[in-house]
C-alpha cells in the first residue's frame, strides 16, 4: 500500500511573537519542521509533501529538495491546507498520513505503529490522540457512550462538558487517500475560528459510515503542539533527555545530563565524561575517552580521542588526540590544534595550525599562524596579525623557543630551533637556531631608588 505524507507547516505562529517563521525555530540545533521531516524519511513513504505558506523560501532553503513544496498562499486553516495537494494526490489508492510541522517530538515508531493501527482495522481515519494532563488549546476527542469516536472538537469551539475531556487530537492522522479528497469536499467554515478545519474529516467519514477511530499514544510529551515560547522550552528538555539518554546508553558520562546541552547532530564516543553546564552545538563530534568540563562550549568541534576541553570555547575548529585545552581558553575557527599540543588558561587561537606537542601555556594570542613541532610559546605572548587594513601570516619552525611577553609582527617566519629572548618585538624574519633579541638594555643607576619620594 502506497504511504503519502503530508505536513503542515504553512501557518505564522502568531503565537509566537517572533520574527522567525514558527516552524523554523530550533529544538535542539534543528528545527522544528526538519524534525518531523526526518521522522517522515524513516517511514519510506512515495511521497512527503510540505505546505509552506508564511515564509516558504526560508522553509524551502532549509529542507531542500528532501521534501515536495505545495504553496498554501491564504491560511484558511489546517483542512484548507491539505486541500492544496489535491493536483499531487487525489484519487490515488493509499494511506495518507498528515503531520504538523510544529510537533517536533513525533517519533517514526509512534508513526508506524498508527499506521499499523489503521490498517488493521481497515479505517477510513484513525487519530493519534493522547490523554493530557492539562488539555488547553487542543482539539478534544469526543467519544460515545460505547467509546467510539465521533468526532473532534477544538477548544474555541467546545462546550464546558467538552472542555472537560482530556483526551486531546496530538495533529497527527492516517487516512484513506481516497476518502480523504472525497470528504475535504464537505468541509466548510462553521466554527469559531472561521477556518476550513481538517478536523472536520472525523465527523463527515462518521456519517458516511466510514470507519473511523484513534490510537491512544503512551508518551503524551511525544506528541507536543509547540504555539509558544513556553511549549518551545519544554519541547526542547523533552529533546535534550531524549538525546542525553541516548548518549547515556552508548557509554558516556554525564554527570549532570539535565543541565548539559547537546545538539541533535553531536557524536560522542564511549567513555567520555561530560560535566554539567556543558553546550555541545551543531555538527560537533567528541571522540572516545575525553573530558569535557563544566562552562565547556563547542560548536562544530571536531575532537579526537583522549582529549580534555577544561572550561573553554571551541568554534569550528580541530583538537587532535590527546591535547588538552584550557581552562578558559577560546579556538576560534579554523583552528587545528596538533596531537599532545598543551592549550593553558587564557589562551586564544584563531585561523592557526599547531602541530604535535607544541606548548602554549598562558595569555597567549595566536591568530593567522601555522605553528611547527615542540614550541614552547612564553606567557603573554602576541601574534600580532593586523595592521587595521590586512591580516598577515606568521610561520614558526619546529622546536622554537619563545620567551615570555613577545610581539611577534606578522609577516613573520622564525626558523627551527630559533630562540626569541622575553620582551622581543619581533619584526623581522629570525634564521634557523638563531637568537633574537629587541628591546631596550637594562641599565642599573646606583643608589638612585634613596632620591625617590617613597623612600623620603
Ligand atoms: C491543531 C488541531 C487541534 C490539535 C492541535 C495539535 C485543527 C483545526 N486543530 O490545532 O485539534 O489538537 O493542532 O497540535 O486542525 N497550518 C497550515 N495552514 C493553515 C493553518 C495551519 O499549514 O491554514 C499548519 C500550521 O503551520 C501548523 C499546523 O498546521 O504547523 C497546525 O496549525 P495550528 O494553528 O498550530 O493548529 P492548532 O491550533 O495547534
Ligand atoms: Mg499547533
Amino acid at each position: 500500500m502506497d504511504r503519502f505524507v503530508i505536513i503542515l507547516a504553512a501557518g505564522q505562529g502568531t503565537r509566537m511573537k517572533s520574527k522567525l517563521y514558527k516552524v523554523l525555530h530550533p529544538v535542539c540545533g534543528k528545527s522544528m519542521v526538519n524534525h518531523v521531516v526526518s521522522a517522515a524519511e524513516e517511514l519510506q513513504p512515495e511521497k512527503i509533501i510540505t505546505i509552506v505558506g508564511f515564509g516558504a523560501e526560508k522553509v524551502q532553503a532549509e529542507l531542500g529538495d528532501r521534501v515536495t513544496y505545495v504553496l498554501q498562499e491564504q491560511q484558511l486553516g489546517t483542512g484548507h491546507a491539505v486541500l492544496q495537494t489535491k493536483s499531487l494526490l487525489e484519487g490515488q489508492t493509499g494511506t495518507t498520513v498528515v503531520l504538523s510541522g510544529d510537533a517536533p517530538l513525533l517519533t517514526a515508531g509512534t508513526i508506524e505503529n498508527l499506521f499499523a493501527d489503521h490498517q488493521k482495522y481497515q479505517r477510513g481515519a484513525t487519530i493519534l490522540t493522547a490523554l493530557a494532563e492539562n488539555p488547553t488549546g487542543y482539539g478534544r476527542i469526543v467519544r460515545d457512550e460505547a467509546g467510539a469516536v465521533e468526532k473532534i472538537v477544538e477548544q474555541k469551539d467546545a462546550d464546558e462538558k467538552i472542555a472537560a475531556i482530556h483526551e486531546v487530537n496530538t495533529g497527527t492522522y492516517c487516512f484513506d487517500n481516497e476518502l480523504l479528497f472525497e470528504a475535504l469536499k464537505e468541509i466548510n467554515t462553521e466554527n469559531a475560528q472561521g477556518e476550513y478545519y481538517l478536523t472536520d474529516i472525523i465527523e463527515i467519514l462518521k456519517k458516511q459510515n466510514k470507519a473511523v477511530g484513534a490510537m491512544v499514544m503512551e508518551d503524551f510529551s511525544e506528541s507536543m503542539g509547540v504555539n509558544d515560547r513556553l511549549a518551545l522550552a519544554e519541547a526542547t528538555s523533552v529533546m535534550q533527555r531524549r538525546i542525553n539518554n541516548e548518549h547515556m546508553k552508548n557509554g558516556v558520562t554525564m554527570i549532570d545530563p539535565q543541565h548539559t546541552y547537546i545538539d541533535i547532530d553531536v557524536t560522542i564516543g564511549s567513555d567520555t565524561v561530560i560535566e554539567g553546564g556543558v553546550t555541545l552545538k551543531g555538527q560537533t563530534k567528541i571522540g572516545a575517552d575525553c573530558l569535557i568540563t563544566t562552562g565547556s562550549a563547542l560548536e562544530n568541534a571536531m575532537i579526537e580521542d583522549g582529549v580534555v576541553v577544561r572550561s573553554s570555547a571551541i568554534e569550528d575548529s580541530i583538537v587532535r588526540k590527546n591535547a588538552d585545552v584550557g581552562p578558559f581558553a577560546h579556538l576560534r575557527p579554523q583552528s587545528d590544534i596538533g596531537e599532545h599540543v598543551h592549550i593553558g588558561n587564557f589562551v586564544e587561537v584563531k585561523k592557526s595550525t599547531v602541530d604535535t606537542g607544541t606548548k602554549i601555556g598562558h595569555l597567549t594570542y595566536v591568530g593567522d599562524a601555522t605553528l611547527g613541532k615542540n614550541i614552547n610559546i612564553g606567557c603573554g605572548t602576541i601574534f600580532v596579525n593586523y595592521d587595521g587594513k590586512n591580516k598577515h601570516h606568521t610561520n614558526v619552525g619546529d622546536n622554537v623557543f619563545i620567551g615570555c611577553n613577545a610581539n611577534l609582527v606578522a609577516p613573520l617566519s622564525i626558523g627551527e630551533n630559533a630562540f626569541i629572548a622575553a620582551g622581543s618585538t619581533i619584526t623581522k624574519d629570525v634564521p634557523a637556531a638563531a637568537m633574537a633579541i629587541a628591546r631596550s638594555r637594562q641599565e642599573n643607576k646606583l643608589d638612585y631608588a634613596k632620591k625617590l619620594p617613597y623612600q623620603q
